[in-house]
């Protein structure tokens, strides 16, 4: 069984984030999105709310693989080896990623071994992040163009609090 790990923030989840989730589940069996839990960042989220909110918006998607999602603490390639991963998926919007990307793929792969596939999102969500969605909700923007309604409910009902 070929299983990646597809490791982010997702805070939140976006249709940049599930477009991605969509192409690399034609290449693997079972992929395991990988929340962060010890991220640098002060996410708007916690954890178990975006695990909660990325399987809501999941269980409708129609994948050829089993989409599977869990939390991570630590380093990414030792929540790879424990989980039998061959391989970690990340997304490449635009020149701007590629440094941090290769830099951490390569890092990775020195430790373990383990490869990084780069898959790039539609062209249409090049320049999204999931900043962006926080900030344009926060000032009432729009963000149905972004994120599930789902997300958007939520992001919109935790602000409000
Ligand atoms: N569509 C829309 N947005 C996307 C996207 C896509 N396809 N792909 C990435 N993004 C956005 C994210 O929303 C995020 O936006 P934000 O910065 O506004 O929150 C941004 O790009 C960064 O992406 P993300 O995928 O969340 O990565 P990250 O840099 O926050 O997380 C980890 C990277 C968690 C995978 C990495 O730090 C890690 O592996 N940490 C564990 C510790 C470790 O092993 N360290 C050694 C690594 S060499």
């Amino acid at each position: 069984m070929k299983i990646a790990l597809y490791p982010g923030t997702f805070d939140p989840i976006t249709y940049g984030h599930l477009d991605v989730l969509d192409r690399a589940s034609r290449l693997f069996d079972r992929i395991i999105i990988t929340v962060a839990r010890n991220s640098s960042k002060s996410p708007l989220f916690s954890s178990e709310e975006r695990v909660d909110l990325i399987n809501e918006v999941t269980k409708d998607v129609k994948s050829e693989a089993e989409l599977v999602v869990k939390t991570f603490e630590g380093l990414i390639v030792d929540f790879a080896t424990q989980e039998n991963a061959r391989a970690i998926i990340r997304g490449l919007r635009a020149i701007s990623d590629f440094e941090y990307e290769m830099q951490m793929a390569l890092v990775n792969r020195k430790l373990t071994g383990i490869a990084t596939v780069f898959l790039m999102p539609h062209e249409k969500f090049t320049y999204l992040n999931s900043s962006i969605v926080r900030e344009l909700a926060s000032l009432n923007g729009d963000i149905s163009h972004f994120v599930p309604p789902e997300v958007e409910k939520r992001i919109k009902a935790k602000l409000k609090k």
